[in-house]
């Protein structure tokens, strides 16, 4: 200590003065500030780097391929399913799927980031119209956009639309399809399209794909209807219905259909939802509405997507919303506003296609274009009077 002392000789003086130990704390503190705008402006240029990179790379994109927004690898069949029993008993069709199964990843064809002003502002759109249509289907498309589906405030809520869509055909004919739907979405914006086949087997992977995108691009949308191009969906009534039920706001879990509880898979193999017992055991499957239309909230889309990071696909695509919910602990409900088999009409001597039927549905499958515009316009005549007409089998 002593020893300390005596050899600390002017330096430690001046270190020991309190004029010189404010000064060290000063300069320390400009060191500090300097220190932190040298990585502000630092972290600010390789941002501006990066940013430039990626304007790059998407420039390059655009310039090669016109419409190219995420890519992947192709995925690869996986050929090892072909050693599981029974697989040589399954329909072609069925094996082509499992090949495939596994593939959850494709590259973006076409792509409307901005659909709901942009994730921050989703909240503003009510109710989003997720229809699953494929290219062919132009038809549609044009009739949906001009009745039940389109863009507009209902109430002062609002209404948006998302077609869904994969590739069909090869070659020049897919391209042909696929500039079909760059043209449409060009005209409309309101058009998702990846590059995977869109056949009846892989709706399951379309919806999955949907949800993911909602993630991206629109998380905190209210409500969804997600329904096919060949229904008649009341979303005038909708928008009615949801805003009048409590908690409005699609943070609480909402599901509505028309509610299949213990359906037994289909086991004959010319069927279309043929499933055989080596890929679903069980003899009936989880509760699920029927695919045709259902409701459901952004709060359970959301819900539905994370469990179905763990769940196999299985190419029946509204069985397969049911077992996600199943997952999370959540039940569909039934709406007797959603007719999945056509409107009930009390006698065959009456008009099936009366709209005073049609005035309080929900949703009612199926209809062709044509019915579907005489349809809309028809509810949506101001002078349609229905008050004295037998509408009580399609009271909701
Ligand atoms: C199928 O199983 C056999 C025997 O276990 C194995 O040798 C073969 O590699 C498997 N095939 C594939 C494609 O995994
Ligand atoms: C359906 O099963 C029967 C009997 O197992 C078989 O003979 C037939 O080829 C199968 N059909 C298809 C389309 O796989
Ligand atoms: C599903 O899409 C993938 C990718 O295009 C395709 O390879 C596969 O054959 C499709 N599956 C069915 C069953 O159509």
């Amino acid at each position: 200590m002593g020893d300390s002392v005596n050899t600390c000789l002017p330096f430690c003086r001046m270190y020991r003065s309190k004029r010189f130990r404010t000064l060290i704390v000063k300069l320390g503190a400009l060191v500090l500030v300097v220190f932190y705008l040298g990585s502000y402006v630092f972290n600010f240029q390789s941002s501006g780097v990066k940013r430039d990179h990626e304007e790059q790379v998407r420039q390059e994109q655009t310039a090669t391929e016109d419409v190219y927004h995420y890519s992947w690898p192709k995925c690869q069949q996986n050929l090892a399913v072909a050693n599981m029993t029974g697989f040589n008993t399954f329909p072609r069709i069925f094996q082509t799927f499992m090949y495939y199964r596994h593939c959850r990843h494709f590259p973006m064809l076409l792509d409307v980031p901005d659909k709901c002003g942009g994730a921050g502002k989703s909240a503003d759109v009510f109710l989003l119209l997720v229809v699953k249509s494929s290219p062919l289907n132009y038809d549609r498309r044009e009739v949906l956009r001009k009745t039940w589906a389109m863009e507009r405030q209902h109430n002062g809520l609002w209404i948006r639309r998302i077609f869904i869509s994969g590739t069909t055909a090869e070659g020049h004919e897919k391209k042909r399809l696929n500039k079909l739907l760059l043209a449409e979405n060009r005209e409309y914006n309101d058009i998702l399209q990846w590059d995977f086949t869109d056949s009846f087997y892989n709706l399951t992977l379309k919806q999955i794909l949907f949800l993911e995108w909602m993630e991206r691009s629109c998380p905190h949308v209210r409500f969804l209807l997600n329904g096919d191009d060949d229904v008649f969906a009341h979303t005038d009534n909708m928008v009615e219905y949801l805003q009048n039920r409590k908690g409005n706001d699609g943070r609480k879990h909402l599901f509505i259909g028309s509610v299949n509880i213990g359906m037994p898979p289909v086991r004959d193999n010319w069927s279309k939802y043929y499933v055989p017992v080596e890929i679903f055991a069980a003899d009936s499957y989880q509760p699920y509405c029927s695919g045709g239309g259902f409701l459901l909230s952004g709060y359970t889309a959301s819900v539905i997507y994370k469990m179905s990071q763990s769940i196999t696909i299985l190419p029946i695509d509204d069985v397969y919303m049911g077992m996600c919910l199943a997952k999370a602990g959540l039940n569909p409900e039934s709406h007797i506003g959603v007719k999945p088999f056509g409107q009930d009409i009390p006698s065959k001597k009456l008009d099936a296609y009366h709209p005073c039927f049609y005035t309080e549905v929900l949703l009612v499958h199926r209809f062709l274009p044509a019915q579907l515009y005489l349809m809309w316009s028809r509810v949506n005549d101001p002078d349609l009077k229905c008050d004295s007409f037998n509408k009580i089998p399609a009271r909701i």
